[in-house]
């Protein structure tokens, strides 16, 4: 009979040696890397510069997929409960923290059923209309808002999305009511104010800012204290004498939990390795958006990220008497 002792080291030895196996195995098939919104919005864009990044260094194709709706709760629910071994991946941003407090049951918890692999890119926001909205500037824009409330439509990608919470800032810091529209994604939001089904959206600059430069759409200004280097003529809703109207999305990298130690320190000595790329650092600046600093993109960095957005914005979605569903 072994001692229980014994027994319990082998145990461990087997597991250690289980677990080195499968990394030094990973990854040997394609990885499936969700984005839980449409395609074509500012998330599925910054997902699939990474996923392009991932992949080279990886060695396997890395697949985009985008099972959208409920703010994005369908996609992350998918990814919780996938086989924890690396070849199911998250990219989300402040979704994953509001979701915690806008749905009562939610079927994961964002951070008990996750592996944290590291952020991946911070970028601002900006508020912008139909072509043909009536109002010439930023002043006219606050003005009418003010004057129309409820008869002005507001899309967004669903309750605690990021298009959401800069909409909710608009209107609290406005102290005006707008006609809420949900969307399974900016990406299908941006073709109904192209087509003026809907009046404003605030979306992300990885969304929006071709369509602005191409006259599509109009842009009032940038969603904070600073103008876009992309749109130098339009100012921060700031010079408006607007205070407590500033939001960044930073989107990050997650695995569901259980996925080893050794996988997950490949997958984020590639992710550390796609933010220093320069490659991949001047495809996201030309979409306004930033790769993270190289010590953000690890798995603590990301935890703290996430546990501070948990605390503020989901403080945010409370504080503004939005309940949960
Ligand atoms: C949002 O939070 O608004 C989403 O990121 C939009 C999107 O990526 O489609």
């Amino acid at each position: 009979m072994i001692p229980r002792t014994l027994r319990i080291a082998l145990a461990a030895c087997l597991a250690a040696w289980g677990l080195q196996a499968l990394a030094q195995d990973f990854p040997n098939r394609p990885i499936t890397l969700v984005m839980p919104y449409a395609p074509g919005g500012p998330g599925d864009t910054i997902t699939r510069v990474f996923a392009g990044a991932l992949q080279k260094t990886l060695g396997q194709q890395v697949l985009v997929e985008n099972p959208a709706g409920a703010s994005g709760s369908i996609g992350t629910a998918r990814v919780a409960r996938a086989r924890p071994d690396g070849y199911t991946l998250l990219m989300i941003h402040v979704s994953h923290a509001t979701n915690l407090v806008m749905f009562k049951s939610l079927p994961y918890h964002p951070v008990d059923d996750f592996e944290a692999i590291g952020s991946a890119t911070s970028g601002p926001m900006l508020i912008a209309t139909r072509a043909n909205f009536p109002a010439k500037d930023l002043n006219e824009f606050i003005a009418y808002l003010r004057a129309n409330q409820s008869k002005v439509s507001l899309a967004h990608a669903g309750v605690g999305s990021a298009s959401h919470l800069c909409g909710l800032m608009m209107m609290n810091t406005l102290n005006v009511k707008l006609n809420e529209i949900p969307y399974k994604g900016t990406g299908p939001a941006l073709n109904d104010l192209m087509g003026g089904q809907v009046d404003v959206l605030c979306d992300q600059t990885s969304g929006i800012v071709p369509s602005v430069k191409s006259g599509r759409i109009k842009a009032y200004a940038a969603a904070g204290r600073t103008r876009l280097p992309q749109l130098p003529d339009m100012p921060a809703i700031s010079e408006a004498g607007v205070q407590g109207f500033d939001i960044n999305i930073s989107f990050g990298l997650y695995a569901p939990k259980g996925t080893p130690k050794p996988v997950l320190d490949q997958l984020s000595a590639a992710l550390q390795k796609a933010v220093t790329d320069p490659e991949v650092r001047q495809r996201l600046e030309g979409m306004g958006v930033s790769a993270v600093p190289v010590e953000r993109a690890r798995p603590d960095a990301l935890r703290a990220h996430l546990k501070s957005e948990i605390d503020v914005l989901g403080g945010l979605l409370v504080r503004a008497g939005v309940k949960p569903e």
